[in-house]
């Protein structure tokens, strides 16, 4: 692994993913390709630790012809991919750019890898990797009394999104199995930490609260995310680079399982510590739910945990807490995101009707 390019570097993993393999590895060069959509901004690849070693490139992953470029140019040998359209509830809002996007981009990605280090075209003949990277929600809903999911579950997707990200999730497994491509996938469950666009229930719950605005919950709050601090997420991608393997798919989680209502309270406590003179918890208001809420998931890691020597290192408590503080102390990143995007115009589309529904 020596020429890694990126998908989706400006995002919320993607980007905490740049600085960690800068860190990790002195000799690794990085190019992120990235369409910069509202939930992509530059601004999340301002601090990299030696920022010469990395390339940022504004571009579609649907663009196969720019694609194959990068891995011409830079003599791609490895590709992790993080690019998606990714928020379940504007999914439901409106699918088209999660067909295009997770689906024909996965597929175009996977083109140019083929054509590029398997086929005709062929220009590198190292070893190379795809590294794809899924979700838990695949796997659809569990009940409160399901074990936790192994890597061998069938898939049950209940959103656009999560149906888009199984199509992915099938086809980057064809490729391996038809072309013999290099592959590995994690399967991640629900990521928080620094750098998390403040449309997602953690940084939402921060900002709102922080503003005094109401902090909205969807349904009854009992829905339970197995959530996971992201830094730990990203030391479980490149663990499964350096040592997974190939073909092989890998399940990652925090391996804990509190209810939504229970993080909000959490976070509310936090700030009333941080910030005294309110009571957090009053801003919280029961909204109308999510259409085909997923109510449970929880993954099982110890595929990743017994051949890879991975654990998460974050409980959630502290992540809750550094999180908390990571966003108090950066009000200038949080003004140039909700700036450059329809951030406004989505939080009136997705929960207007949703106070109506009290
Ligand atoms: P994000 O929404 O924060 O970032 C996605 C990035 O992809 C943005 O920078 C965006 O500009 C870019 N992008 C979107 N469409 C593109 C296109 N057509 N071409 C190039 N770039 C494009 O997402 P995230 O939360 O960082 O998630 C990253 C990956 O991890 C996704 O594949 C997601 O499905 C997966 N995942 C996320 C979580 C989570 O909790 N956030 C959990 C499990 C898996
Ligand atoms: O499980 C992994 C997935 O986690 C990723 O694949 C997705 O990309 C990522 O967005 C996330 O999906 P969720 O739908 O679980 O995340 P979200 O933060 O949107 O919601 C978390 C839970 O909180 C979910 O049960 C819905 C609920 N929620 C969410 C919002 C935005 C609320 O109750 N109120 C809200 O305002």
């Amino acid at each position: 692994m020596r020429n890694v390019l990126i998908t989706g570097g400006a995002g919320f993993i993607g980007s905490n993913f740049v600085r960690h393999l800068l860190r990790a590895d002195p000799e690794i060069r990085l190019v992120t390709l990235d369409a910069l959509t509202y939930a992509g901004s530059l601004e999340n690849l301002n601090d990299l630790p030696d920022p010469v070693r990395h390339t940022f490139v504004k571009g579609d992953i649907c663009d196969q012809a720019l694609v194959e470029e990068l891995l011409r140019i830079h003599r791609i040998d490895t590709l992790v991919h993080f690019a998606a359209e990714t928020h379940v509830d504007r999914s439901i809002w409106g699918p088209t750019p999660f067909i295009q996007t997770n689906v024909i981009g996965t597929f175009t990605l996977l083109e140019a890898v083929n054509h590029l280090w398997l086929g005709k075209g062929r220009t590198f003949d190292g070893p190379a990797r795809f590294h794809h990277v899924s979700t838990d929600e695949v796997y659809g809903a569990l009940s409160p009394s399901d074990p936790p999911v192994s890597e061998t579950a069938p898939y049950a997707p209940s959103s656009p999104y999560a149906a888009s990200k199984a199509a992915s999730d099938h086809l980057v497994r064809a490729y391996a199995r038809t072309y013999g491509l290099p592959v590995t996938i994690t399967n991640c469950s629900n990521n928080y930490g620094p750098y998390q666009f403040p449309e997602k229930l953690i940084p939402l719950t921060i900002l709102n609260a922080l503003e005094g605005k109401p902090v909205p919950v969807y349904g009854d709050g009992q829905q339970v995310r197995d959530w996971l601090y992201v830094e730990d997420h990203c030391r479980a991608i490149y663990r499964v680079l350096q040592a997974g393997r190939l073909g092989e798919t890998y399940h990652v989680g925090g391996s804990n399982q509190p209810t939504n209502l229970e993080v909000v309270r959490e976070i509310c406590s936090i700030l009333d510590e941080r910030r005294p003179g309110r009571k957090h918890a009053d801003l919280i208001q029961m909204v109308g739910d999510r259409p085909g809420h997923d109510r449970r998931y929880a993954m099982d890691t110890r595929r990743i945990e017994n051949e890879l020597g991975w654990q998460p290192q974050h409980d959630l408590l502290a992540g809750l807490r550094e999180t908390t503080d990571w966003y108090l102390n950066h009000p200038a990143w949080v003004e140039a995101l909700r700036k450059g995007s329809d951030y406004q115009a989505w939080l009136e589309r997705n929960y207007a009707h949703r106070w109506e529904e009290l």
